[in-house]
This record gives structure tokens, C-alpha cells and sequence, in this order.
């Protein structure tokens, strides 16, 4: 058994990613009401925890690399470290390189989804951060898999993935993502070739979405006319 997914992102009116790229609100219209939208429905949906790619994770965390000397050879197996019932922040990161110097981000206590190639070095330093991990096969790439150990180690039911757009549309491609939910900003990026919220890399005329249908069960609009976009995912049996 997996946690439920909920893709939550935001974006323009064009399906973009970066929000500091957007035209400015409107006169009248406050930008941080229309950015204070996502956290806001982010908590409402209590979830266990949420997901990101190693890239966000590393903006995120900002933390810088520790050599730890003599690091013991560690077996490839998941720690669990002392989540301690928080809410849980978990990296995509086959190779190992996000680096957090503590056992949480935001208050939310780091997991580290890992290939099992990660140098020992590594291992003993997240170790040393207090940060857990678990291992995504040996390259790091069975997501199906990780998803099931959080729910059977971290007892995780509901996660949101939470960009960015690559790691997004990995778990597109995979059939992992049950909903999306969407705040769309009154706004644009307007410049082709820009990151969009959902982003999958993969062979030309490959079709991430195949045998995946979406539904709408939710749509309104916040204050400050942004809108909010609930979709489920249905899959052809
Ligand atoms: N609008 C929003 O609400 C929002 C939300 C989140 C993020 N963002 C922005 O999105 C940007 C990053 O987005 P991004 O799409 O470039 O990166 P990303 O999805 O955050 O991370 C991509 C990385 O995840 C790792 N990864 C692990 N397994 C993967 C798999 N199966 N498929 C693809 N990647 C996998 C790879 O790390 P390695 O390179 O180490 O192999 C890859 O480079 C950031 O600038 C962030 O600020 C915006």
C-alpha cells in the first residue's frame, strides 16, 4: 500500500513554474495574499508530509557539504532516524546531493530517497544530521517502491508532491499522482520554453500521461482572483 498523492503546485496562466517570473498583480490585488494561497491550502489538507525533487530540496535546505572522516562502511538499508510524529520532508535524490546540517526543514523532519550508490561518506553525514533515508532501488529511480516504504516505515497515508516540474512528471509517468491540485495566479510568464509545473523528460513522442484520465471535483476562486483547481486521476484498468 502507497500514501495517497496529491500534486499541489502553483502557476501561471500559462503553466509555469517560477512565480518570480510572473507579470505583477493587478492594482488593488495584494501579491502576498495571492503567494500566502499555497501554504494556506497546503496545511488544509493534513497531510503526513510532502515531496520534492533534489533540486527544490537543495534550494530548500541550504545546506553545504561535510566531509565526516573515516566514515564506517554502511549497509544499504533504510534508517529510520526519530521522525518524532512530525510531518515529513522528503527529498527525491538518487546520487546524494542535497546536503541539510539538521533533521528538518521548515520543522518537517527530512527523508532522503537514495540510489544505492551513495558514497558511505554520505550516508554518515545525513546520519550525523539526524535526517532519515530510505532506498529507491539501486539507481534510485523505483518510486513506486520508496512510496511504499513510507507508508509501511513512516506510516505516511497522504503525501503532497510539491514540484519541481521534473520530479512531478517522473511520478506522472509512473501512475502516482491520485489529484492534482492547482492555484493558478492571475498572471503570466509568457516566454516559451519555461519551466512548467509538470515537466517529465523522457523519450520524444513519450506520453507521460498515457491511460490516465483527469476529473475535475474542485474549483474556486480565492481572493485576489486566483484560482484553485482540484482534479482526480483515474487510470484505465
Ligand atoms: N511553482 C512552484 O510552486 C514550485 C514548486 C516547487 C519547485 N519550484 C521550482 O522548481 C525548480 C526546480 O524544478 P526542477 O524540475 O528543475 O527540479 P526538481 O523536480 O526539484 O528536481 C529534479 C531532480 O530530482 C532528481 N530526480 C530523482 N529522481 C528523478 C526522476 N525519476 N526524474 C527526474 N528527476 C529525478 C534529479 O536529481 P539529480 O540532478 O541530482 O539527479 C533531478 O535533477 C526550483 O527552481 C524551484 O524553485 C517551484
Amino acid at each position: 500500500m502507497r500514501p495517497h498523492i496529491i500534486c499541489h503546485m502553483s502557476t501561471s496562466i500559462d503553466g509555469r513554474l517560477h512565480p518570480s517570473r510572473f507579470t505583477r498583480a493587478a492594482p488593488g490585488i495584494s501579491w502576498d495574499v495571492l503567494r500566502g494561497h499555497y501554504e494556506k491550502v497546503h496545511d488544509s489538507f493534513g497531510a503526513d508530509g510532502w515531496i520534492v525533487g533534489r533540486r527544490t530540496m537543495s534550494e530548500m535546505a541550504k545546506g553545504t557539504e561535510r566531509k565526516v572522516a573515516e566514515a564506517p562502511k554502511l549497509p544499504r538499508e533504510a534508517h529510520v532516524a526519530a521522525p518524532r510524529g512530525r510531518k515529513l520532508a522528503i527529498a527525491i535524490d538518487p546520487s546524494g546531493r542535497a546536503h541539510y546540517g539538521k533533521d528538518n526543514v521548515g520543522g518537517d523532519h527530512v527523508v532522503a530517497v537514495l540510489g544505492e550508490q551513495v558514497s558511505d561518506a554520505y550516508l554518515a553525514e545525513l546520519r550525523e544530521d539526524g535526517v532519515s533515508y530510505i532506498f529507491a532501488g539501486a539507481g534510485g529511480d523505483d518510486l513506486a517502491g520508496a512510496m511504499e516504504q513510507m507508508a509501511a516505515r513512516f506510516g505516511a497515508g497522504k503525501l503532497l508532491l510539491e514540484g519541481g516540474g521534473r520530479i512531478n512528471g517522473s511520478f506522472l509517468k509512473r501512475g502516482l499522482i491520485d489529484e492534482f491540485s492547482t492555484l493558478i495566479f492571475p498572471a503570466v510568464d509568457g516566454v516559451a520554453g519555461a519551466q512548467s509545473i509538470v515537466d517529465y523528460e523522457g523519450p520524444e513522442g513519450d506520453r507521460p500521461g498515457a491511460g490516465q484520465t483527469l476529473r475535475l471535483t474542485h474549483c474556486e476562486t480565492l481572493e485576489g482572483g486566483m484560482i484553485w483547481l482540484r482534479h482526480a486521476v483515474e487510470r484505465a484498468e
